[in-house]
């Protein structure tokens, strides 16, 4: 069978074989990109994944054992946080964790073109968010005495765009040595109504990100994760590329994830008390006595708003998308033939062609679906699993939208007040307005 015939067969047998309507009119570099595009793919797959996520909507079916989760406080007191933190600083000196940011995203909210890590973000000087992460690992390798390895998971849409931007910036003084870049994989878009996989130009499938749960895989297949072990690393500490306040090395957070009594060193995670009920942050919760996220798209108004006798949210710990992952844990996923994190569907608008045509198809209305996998799904695979809470100024200013909650403005203003509160301890004395805030514009570096 020649080529065509053999494509020809597996996609008639899933049903789609509309892929293959402009074939004749594409030249020989076309087709060969598009077959390879298409044994790429798990095709078989697809009936499954159309019956499942495109044609029905999984509703998500909550156990009636559903429980607030327990977190070490931030305020500590119940812990001790010294002996713990001294414990993650002897895991910096003695090289066992690496820096993971998750950088695959369409960044499409923000309304940016480029990588999302480009974006500047920083109050006065616009420094790129991959620059804020940069400098806080050139800190920690002065304070630690070790380079700290930097995995940075891109996909395949914004990867060339990516090392581009850290070749040109030297890799901001990190050594070349010391940052790895790999691409997640991709899942065809579908569409929304038929199930037919949508065309993003002639002769090419259009694909999506598959989810920052698809870097556990993506950590493997690439060789990552074996580099990594090789190093001596044993830890991931795992954040967004939309966060610049996350701490990228935290001793603490680094600690109790390795050696808490109530914690398997596989995958702990980090919280901050929700602003409101309605927050678009996902919950942690105790799911039949086992750690888990409740998306907030997914958590019943109920439970949102239930409150305790205080007043206070009873569902607070919002998850803020920071996690330690142990090696050892992501091996053992990743390396089991029947591992696979769930897929959540998200309907969207997706600019497309029509596949027998070639014309293009701008839609006025959500037209497809994209499915993704979720990392904090990976937390019901760990043995035991821990959160600690964080202050929110201190760890979360994420910029997710062009305005409003989450934005740049939002972000900046959180830097300037986390700036005040960092100089105020050291006795400087920051102009005030009359509520309270931060009278000026300021911008530290690590
Ligand atoms: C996410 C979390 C939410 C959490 C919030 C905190 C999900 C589904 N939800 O919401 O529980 O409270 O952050 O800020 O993640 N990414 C990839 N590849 C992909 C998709 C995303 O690398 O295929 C990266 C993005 O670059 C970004 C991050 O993952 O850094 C967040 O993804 P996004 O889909 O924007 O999640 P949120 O809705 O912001």
């Amino acid at each position: 069978m020649t080529t065509l015939d053999t494509l020809r067969a597996r996609l008639d047998k899933v049903g789609q074989s509309h892929i293959l309507a402009g074939w004749n009119r594409l030249d020989a570099a076309s087709q060969s990109r598009l077959a390879g595009q298409i044994d790429a793919m798990n095709v078989d797959e697809w009936p499954s994944l159309v019956e499942k996520y495109v044609k029905s909507k999984p509703s998500l079916d909550l156990p009636a054992d559903v429980k607030p989760a327990p977190y070490y406080p931030h305020a500590g007191g119940t812990y001790d946080a010294a002996k713990y933190k001294a414990i993650g600083e002897q895991l910096f000196k003695g090289g066992k964790v690496a820096a993971f940011v998750v950088a695959g995203g369409q960044g499409s909210r923000l309304g940016y073109e480029g990588p999302k890590g480009c974006y500047p973000a920083t109050t006065l000087t616009d420094k790129p968010l991959f620059q804020v992460f940069a400098e806080q690992l050139l800190a920690a390798r002065a304070r630690f005495g070790r380079d700290i390895p930097w995995s940075i998971m891109t996909s395949p849409l914004n990867h060339a765009e990516t090392t581009a931007f850290f070749e040109d910036r030297r890799y901001f003084g990190l050594g070349r040595e010391n940052v790895t870049f790999f691409p997640q994989g991709v899942m065809p878009s579908f569409d929304l109504t038929t199930g037919k996989v949508l065309m993003s130009a002639p002769g090419e499938i259009a694909t999506n990100p598959d989810g920052h749960g698809g870097s556990i895989t993506a950590l493997h297949k690439s060789g990552t994760l074996a580099a990594l072990r090789a190093r001596g690393i044993e830890h991931l500490s795992y954040f967004q590329v939309d966060n610049p306040h996350v701490k990228v090395c935290d001793p603490l957070f680094v600690g109790l994830h390795a050696s808490a009594p109530d914690s398997s060193g596989e995958m702990s995670s980090k919280m901050v008390a929700k602003a409101a009920w309605d927050e678009r942050v996902g919950v942690f919760c105790l799911v039949n006595g086992k750690l888990d996220v409740i998306e907030y798209s997914d958590l019943p108004q109920a439970l949102g708003r239930a409150t305790n006798p205080d007043g206070s949210l009873k569902f607070n710990a919002g998850s803020i998308a920071i996690h330690m992952l142990g090696v050892a844990f992501l091996e053992r996923l990743a390396t089991d033939p029947a591992f696979a994190l769930p897929f959540h569907r998200a309907e969207k608008k997706i600019p497309c062609v029509d596949p027998a045509t070639g014309a293009p198809i701008t839609p006025a209305a959500n037209n497809g679906v994209k499915l993704e996998r979720f990392i904090f799904d990976a937390l019901a695979r760990a043995k035991a699993s821990i959160v600690l809470e964080t202050d929110r100024v201190e760890e979360f200013a994420p910029i997710k939208n062009a305005t409003g909650a989450d934005s740049v403005e939002s972000c900046k203003k959180l830097q300037t007040l986390r700036a005040a509160r960092w100089l105020a301890c050291c006795g400087v004395t920051v102009p005030m307005t009359p509520s309270g805030e931060p009278d000026c514009i300021i911008e530290m570096s690590h």
